[in-house]
């Protein structure tokens, strides 16, 4: 019997790359679930609705009378990663994160706690802990939480909800926390699409502050892997990290594509800082590998040549053809 899995939030950028990964693998059904606000490429979701094993519904998980529609029949499985994402936004309008990522994700356990899946895997951020001192250790499962921008906190906050379900109603669920993903289909306004498409057209490339914020990358494919290994083993009640283990700071990223693409460095031109609430991020993903046999296995640098080749060859109006107002999604 095949699996019956629900993706939320499945034309995002991670959404796109784990469907394309389930697909693969036969035994799946997938479900997507997105109200298309601020989904990536249209192309890709229409090849996948040639597949038998597909189907998708425009809805948005704020209204609960529309989810009646997604959830007629019991699923193996859901993974929720519908959200309102980081970005520059994050630092003008606050309700909207909460409104979707608190209260959407309720509407989802609502939907699972009166048995329409017997898994719910909420995907949340490394963001949740806050950022890490240039000497601290990465953050571990235990770390306490300690959000400093609107959109980790209303992640947090959806966190939160997803343990009181958890603690009230024995909600079968985990929680998983990635660190920053890097690859195809990622929306053109973050940092490596950005230096990416700027390069190819020699534009110059805005560098916050002196450029020496670092992340912990993880090649996207990696982290669908990471979440099917949760979907088959993971152990329900669980917290797990899920990590890169690819600290580099934006210089170090800017100045590798632009070696790669055989571009100047002359492009990168220091802006002023903008506060979006850490200088740098990092998880400790020892639980996942040791437990479920996990672990990255892109390097950065082959990640980002893949990464490039991509958007290369799919052309950034095309990635972002229906990309809708992000505002407001009521
Ligand atoms: N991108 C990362 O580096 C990263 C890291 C850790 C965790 N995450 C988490 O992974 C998930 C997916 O992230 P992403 O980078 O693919 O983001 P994304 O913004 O590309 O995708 C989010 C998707 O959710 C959909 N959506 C938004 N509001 C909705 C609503 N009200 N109803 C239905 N669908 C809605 C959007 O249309 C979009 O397709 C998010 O929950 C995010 O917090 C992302």
């Amino acid at each position: 019997m095949r699996k019956e899995i629900l993706v939320t939030g499945g034309a995002g950028f991670i959404g796109v790359n784990l469907i394309e990964y389930l697909l693969n693998e036969t035994y799946y059904h997938i479900t997507n679930m997105d109200s298309l606000t601020h989904s990536t490429n249209e192309e890709t979701l229409t090849t996948f609705l040639r597949s038998p094993n597909y189907r998708f519904f425009q809805v948005n998980i704020c209204n609960p009378i529309k989810l009646n529609e997604v959830f007629d029949r019991q699923y193996d499985v859901v993974i929720h990663l519908a959200a309102k994402t980081d970005g520059i936004e994050t630092l003008k309008s606050s309700i909207d994160f909460f409104d979707v990522n608190v209260i959407g994700t309720m509407n989802i356990l609502e939907k699972v706690r009166r048995g329409f899946a017997k898994k719910f895997i909420y995907v949340s951020t490394g963001k949740v802990y806050g950022a890490l001192g240039e000497k601290d250790r990465p953050y571990t499962e235990d770390a306490f939480l300690n959000p400093s921008n609107v959109y980790a906190e209303s992640k947090a906050s959806g966190e939160m909800v997803v343990r009181a379900y958890m603690k009230t109603y024995g909600l079968p669920a985990i929680i998983t926390r990635c660190s920053n993903n890097y690859g195809p289909y990622q929306p053109q306004e973050k940092l490596i699409p950005t230096v990416i498409l700027n390069a190819l057209e020699d534009k110059e490339i805005s560098i916050y502050g002196d450029g020496h914020h670092i992340r912990d990358w993880i090649f996207v494919k990696d982290h669908c892997k990471a979440l099917l290994k949760i979907v088959e083993h993971g152990k329900l009640g669980e917290i797990y990290n899920i990590g890169g283990g690819r600290e580099r700071s934006t210089m170090d990223v800017v100045k590798l594509i632009l070696d790669y693409m055989n571009k100047d460095h002359d492009l990168m031109k220091h802006v002023a800082d903008r506060d979006d609430g850490g200088r740098r991020y990092a998880l400790n993903w020892e639980k996942i590998h040791f437990t479920l046999q996990w672990k990255p296995l892109t390097s950065f640098y082959s990640g980002l040549v893949e990464t490039i080749e991509w958007y290369a060859e799919n052309n950034f109006k095309k990635v972002d053809k229906i990309r809708k107002s992000s505002t407001s999604i009521k």
